[in-house]
């Protein structure tokens, strides 16, 4: 095989690399990212739900080559299910890593999702992982584990249903570089509804056009604005061949509200964009 078969032309298209997820950037959170990661910094993303979050980190874990350890926190979650436990394996007790505790020995990514949910001592493993000492103690086995320089801590939380008992601590908070999440611009979502769901990027535009004014609605009628994600299913229903407005009901509507007057307002107004 000639060499020249082997190189690409400099004029030859990028290719998409496919194991790497779909992620349509905004503004310069990638690089933020990045950086983050190349200065073992701990990152902290807020924003409201269905406006890519979770997508962005698996996009960036794949670019940067890293395992991606996610956890739902959950208002159950204590530090014993990050870090682990001793169970009974055969009539023998066995410790069992957790998942922030593989992540912290096998290096990668920890994604504490709603992490604002999880029980309080949950922050008290997070603590000495998150400054400069980069260790996770481990009580129960004596051990001390420091982070290797690949391991990144990076939680999430959504700032519009936090509430006085359930938020993160200054003391806590202070110890991540932080970065707001929201719903993108008309003409990206456009192009990231289109591209998720199939559906031809001038019709997801009058879509685009009604989430933009039903988020107008918020903390009117609606707890949360319509998110990206249910943008995306009603692309796809409607392009699976549904009626817009049966679509329109099933993941517009009903999913945001159990209201029957809210319902109606929301169905007046994608009446009025679809007719
Ligand atoms: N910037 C983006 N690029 C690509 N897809 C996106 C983007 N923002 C949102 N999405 C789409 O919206 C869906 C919901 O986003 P997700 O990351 O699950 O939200 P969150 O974690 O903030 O709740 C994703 O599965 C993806 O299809
Ligand atoms: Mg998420």
């Amino acid at each position: 095989m000639s060499l020249s078969t082997l190189t690409k032309p400099a004029d030859a298209p990028s290719t998409v690399d496919a194991s790497v997820p779909y992620y349509q950037s905004v503004g310069n959170e990638c690089e933020m990212f990045e950086q983050a990661f190349a200065q073992r910094l701990p990152l902290l993303l807020k924003g409201p739900t269905g406006c890519g979050k979770t997508r962005f980190i698996s996009h960036m874990a794949a670019k940067l080559g890293k395992p991606l350890h996610t956890v739902s926190c959950h208002d159950d979650l204590t530090a014993a299910d990050l870090t682990g436990r001793y169970l009974l394996k055969g009539g023998e007790t066995q410790w069992v890593d957790g998942p922030l505790t593989r992540a912290v020995r096998e290096g990668g990514i920890c994604y504490l999702d709603e992490v604002v949910e999880a029980r309080k001592d949950v922050t008290v493993v997070l603590h000495p992982l998150t400054d400069d000492r980069r260790v996770l103690p481990l009580e129960r086995t004596g051990e001390l584990l420091e982070a290797p320089d690949d391991f990144m801590l990076v939680v999430s939380y959504n700032p519009g249903y936090q509430h006085i008992l359930k938020s993160l601590k200054p003391s806590t908070r202070q110890r991540f570089v932080a970065m707001s999440f929201d719903f993108p611009p008309p003409a990206v979502e456009r192009d990231i509804v289109a591209k998720e769901s199939g559906l031809p990027a001038e019709r997801c535009a009058a879509l685009v056009n009604l989430a933009a004014s039903l988020r107008g609605m918020k903390g009117q009628d609606l707890e949360e604005g319509i998110s990206t994600r249910l943008l995306i299913y009603c692309a796809t229903l409607i392009q699976a061949g549904m009626p817009i407005l049966d679509a329109a009901r099933a993941t517009i509507v009903e999913p945001l509200s159990d209201d029957a007057d809210v319902q109606e307002g929301l169905m007046e107004a994608v009446r009025a964009t679809f007719g």
